[in-house]
């Protein structure tokens, strides 16, 4: 199952705290843990959260470095939470697929998709290098060897023309409405690039579906599956979650581009 897993050599300096979180595999339980990682004054306001999947013989564990220091914004957002289970519970589909995921933050289903055997880009803002940076000691954590990438929305800088996802992946991208443009530019053009791919996207429908809908419209795009974020939460990771969280599965629409 763990085809993405690499050897344990950590390229970054984590410290004592981290490395032995890396060795210590919890077995799954109910609640998502936290755990201080704040021991010296680079890493003040950092935690490693764990995220499980799965029961105690079939699951898998996820360690997240996430931090709390306003400028970082390195959280693990509830939509992220809802699509790392989507993605656990779809594993056959992302075993051996390549797999994009966008502005990934904390990277939470990006992780859970090279654990179950998809080849993985983590991207976000090229801008935000502490982002950048934080994904790629996650995917050392977590002995995974995702490729990170500077992705901004709308800029076509040489590496997305490399990218050819089956899957792209978006948790809580769509929330500022100034930059949907860009993010619906960015996912088109990646759709375009291999057929039969899909954007699998979970967001807070703050203001009704018509908003995605007018997009996918606009860019060629239609609706695959919509899923109440819910729906499919096992109850006891619900607890801390809250809002409406939709799911939405986007592809090209043939139709329109014919
Ligand atoms: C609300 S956070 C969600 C993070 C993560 N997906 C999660 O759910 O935990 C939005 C993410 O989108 C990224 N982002 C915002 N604008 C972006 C842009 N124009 N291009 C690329 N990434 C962007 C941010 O850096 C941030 O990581």
């Amino acid at each position: 199952m763990a085809s993405g897993n690499k050897n344990k050599n950590s390229k970054f300096e984590l410290n004592d705290q981290l490395e032995q979180e890396k060795d210590n595999e919890a077995p799954p339980m109910a609640e998502d843990e936290k755990i201080s990682a704040a021991s010296s004054p680079l890493q003040e306001m950092t935690t490693i959260s764990k995220h499980h999947f799965g029961g105690i013989e079939d699951g898998l564990s996820i360690s997240i470095i996430e931090n709390m220091k306003e400028e970082y914004g390195l959280f693990v957002w509830p939509c992220s939470i809802i699509l790392a289970e989507y993605v656990w519970q779809k594993k056959s589909l992302f075993s051996g697929a390549n797999v994009v995921e966008l502005g990934a933050g904390t990277s939470l289903p990006g992780l859970v998709a090279a654990k179950v055997g998809a080849d993985v880009t983590l991207s976000d803002d090229s801008h935000r290098s502490e982002v950048l940076e934080n994904m790629r000691r996650v995917s050392d954590l977590n002995d995974l060897n995702c490729k990170v990438l500077g992705l901004t929305w709308g800029v076509w800088d040489t590496p997305i023309f490399n990218l050819h996802p089956n899957i792209i992946l978006g948790a809580d991208v769509l929330y500022d409405t100034s930059a949907f443009d860009d993010l619906f530019a960015t996912v088109t053009f990646l759709l375009q690039k291999s057929p039969n791919s899909v954007f699998i996207t979970t967001y807070h429908n703050r203001s009704g579906h018509h908003l995605i809908e007018f997009l996918m419209e606009k860019w060629g795009l239609k609706c695959a599956k919509l899923l109440d974020g819910f729906s499919f939460m096992p109850s006891q990771k619900t607890s801390s979650l809250s809002g409406n969280i939709q799911l939405a599965e986007i592809v090209l629409d043939a139709a329109r581009s014919e």
